[in-house]
């Protein structure tokens, strides 16, 4: 498969559909999944093996993974939060995983009932197992702009967590402004001080769109030397443990912009544009302004 030059990741189906009140069919989930891959994305994360009880809309992980057919070039990665969550996972056939820490304190014990240090406890037999089982690991670190409950985050905390990511053995680690409230200056000195310890070519940057502001953040980045871009179809999304954080930046608006640079990302973006105008329709959402304006477009003529 041709190398693309900016790799997007889509977390709709994991980021995108973990929010949502109202139960999704995994009928719904399955071809929103196969829908995607067909558009080209090469890594499409599927599900989360977390507790049920903490996030519902994604408790059919297990079946979801059993109705999953897989298109050759594409990678479904999916979430564990835990050694309990890598073992289900395995079980069901995920051959790639990522585990999930938080730049602050104070969102981590929402989030995963422990603090930064504790995490490290429960990454590192996961780390260990997946090394073992040659099953490849994303490290998410969450809050890396600001954080809903703790506000300021320092940068020496977002170092100290990536390190602590790198050092466990993740292929990659992707750096999350979870609540979307960053600007490019502040992304900018962030992922800076990253680079220090972590090589560009193992970061990801996964912004949320809260204040409008992912698609500049995203342009520092590239600008810095990053490659690996999250995002998720039509904007969908949000955490449950970050209120009033909207969805991921949509990945219709961020094809454009990498096309608009002459960088290739290997999506087919008018397919895109389709398959964004169908999960917001039924999810009851706007959808994102590039894939709306490629659509209207399309059938304006
Ligand atoms: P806990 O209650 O502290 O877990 O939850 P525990 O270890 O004390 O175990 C309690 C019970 O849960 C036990 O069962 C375990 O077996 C069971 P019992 O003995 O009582 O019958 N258990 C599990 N069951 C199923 N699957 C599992 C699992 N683990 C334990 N994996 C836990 C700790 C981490 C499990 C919980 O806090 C959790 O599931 N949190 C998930 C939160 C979440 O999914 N958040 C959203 C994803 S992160 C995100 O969106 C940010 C990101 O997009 C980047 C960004 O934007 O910044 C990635
Ligand atoms: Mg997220």
């Amino acid at each position: 498969m041709a190398q693309n030059d900016v790799r997007i990741v889509e977390v709709g189906p994991r980021d995108g559909l973990q929010d949502e009140s109202r139960y999704v069919p995994v009928e719904t989930k399955l071809k929103l999944i196969h829908r995607l891959a067909d558009c080209g994305i090469p890594v499409v994360e599927a599900t989360s093996f977390v507790h049920p009880r903490w996030v519902p809309q994604l408790a059919d992980a297990e079946e979801l993974m059993a109705g999953l057919e897989r298109r050759d070039g594409t990678r479904y990665p999916v979430l564990v939060p835990n050694e309990r969550g890598y073992d289900r996972a395995r079980a069901a056939g995920a051959t790639e995983v990522a585990v999930f820490s938080a730049a602050s304190e104070a969102f981590n014990q929402r989030n995963i009932n422990c603090s930064i240090d504790e995490s490290f406890e429960r990454f590192r037999p996961v780390l260990e197992r997946a090394r073992q089982d040659g099953v490849r690991v994303r490290g998410y670190i969450s809050c890396v702009l600001g954080c809903p409950y703790q506000g300021e985050v320092p940068i020496a905390d977002v170092v100290r967590v990536a390190e602590a990511l790198l050092e466990a053995g993740c292929a990659e680690i992707s750096l999350g402004d979870t609540i979307g409230v960053g600007t490019a200056g502040k992304a900018r000195t962030m992922l800076k001080a990253v680079l220090e310890s972590v090589p560009a070519e193992r970061l990801a940057v996964h912004y949320h769109d809260t204040y409008g502001q992912a698609i500049a953040n995203i342009l520092v980045s590239l600008e810095l030397g990053l490659r690996t871009v999250d995002s998720s179809v039509a904007g969908i999304g949000g955490c449950p443990y970050a209120r009033g954080a909207t969805g991921n930046v949509a990945t219709e608006d961020v094809v454009y912009l990498i096309e608009g640079l002459g960088l290739d990302t290997g999506v087919d973006l008018e397919a895109l544009a389709e398959v964004g105008r169908w999960i917001a329709g039924t999810l009851g959402r706007q959808g994102s302004r590039a894939g709306s304006a490629i659509y209207n477009k399309k059938h304006a003529d």
